[in-house]
């Protein structure tokens, strides 16, 4: 089952994601239907709360891009109750978008390396360090369970620019090829 999406305006989308446990109830379920929403969608990762649940897990798949750096080959990965330990390396920009900002793309400055823990679908733990694409995707993700969003880095000027996209976004006013939730209008 593909979940619609969460967008920008919905709440779900600035809380803090809780931790979850081994017997999470429906766990199997929600990865395939997570899987499900992510391919139909075309995102290269997909966290939780996206799908409007608060919950510390995210899903990543970019080895379609392994022509181009040879080690996404088989960043294909769950990550459940994920800890970034550090981030260093040389800053890079790279254009980001996100499936909760639907039509927006943005230049965005991060760190080149991440080191996480985690857990994978079996909740055994791991501890890894990523740079390049994968460490692009992962940072963007782990926001995403603590409320950010990469428009968050942008400045106050490009946010001003972007603001009645943004606007469009949360009344509803746009269409990607995936479904989205449409976040409940506040006054
Ligand atoms: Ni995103």
């Amino acid at each position: 089952m593909k979940y619609p999406v969460t967008v920008y305006g919905d709440p779900m989308l600035r809380k803090k994601a809780n931790t979850i446990h081994k017997d999470h109830e429906g766990l199997t379920e929600i990865l395939e239907n997570m899987w499900e929403t992510m391919y139909y969608s075309d995102g290269v990762g997909l966290a939780a709360p996206q799908v409007g649940l608060s919950i510390r897990l995210f899903v990543v798949d970019a080895t379609s891009g392994a022509d181009e750096e040879p080690d996404l080959i088989d960043f294909k990965k769950v990550f459940i109750n994920p800890e970034i330990i550090e981030t260093f390396g040389e800053e890079w920009v790279m254009n980001e978008g996100c499936l909760s900002l639907p039509e927006i793309r943005e230049d965005v400055k991060r760190p080149d390396v991440v080191r996480i823990k985690y857990q994978d679908e079996n909740f055994e733990t791991h501890e890894e360090e990523f740079s390049g694409y994968a460490g692009r995707i992962i940072q963007h993700e782990y926001d995403h369970l603590d409320g950010k969003l990469f428009i968050d880095y942008l400045s106050p000027l490009r946010k001003r620019l972007l603001k009645s996209k943004l606007r469009n976004i949360a009344s509803g006013k746009v269409q990607p090829h995936y479904r989205i939730k449409v976040p409940v209008k506040s006054l």
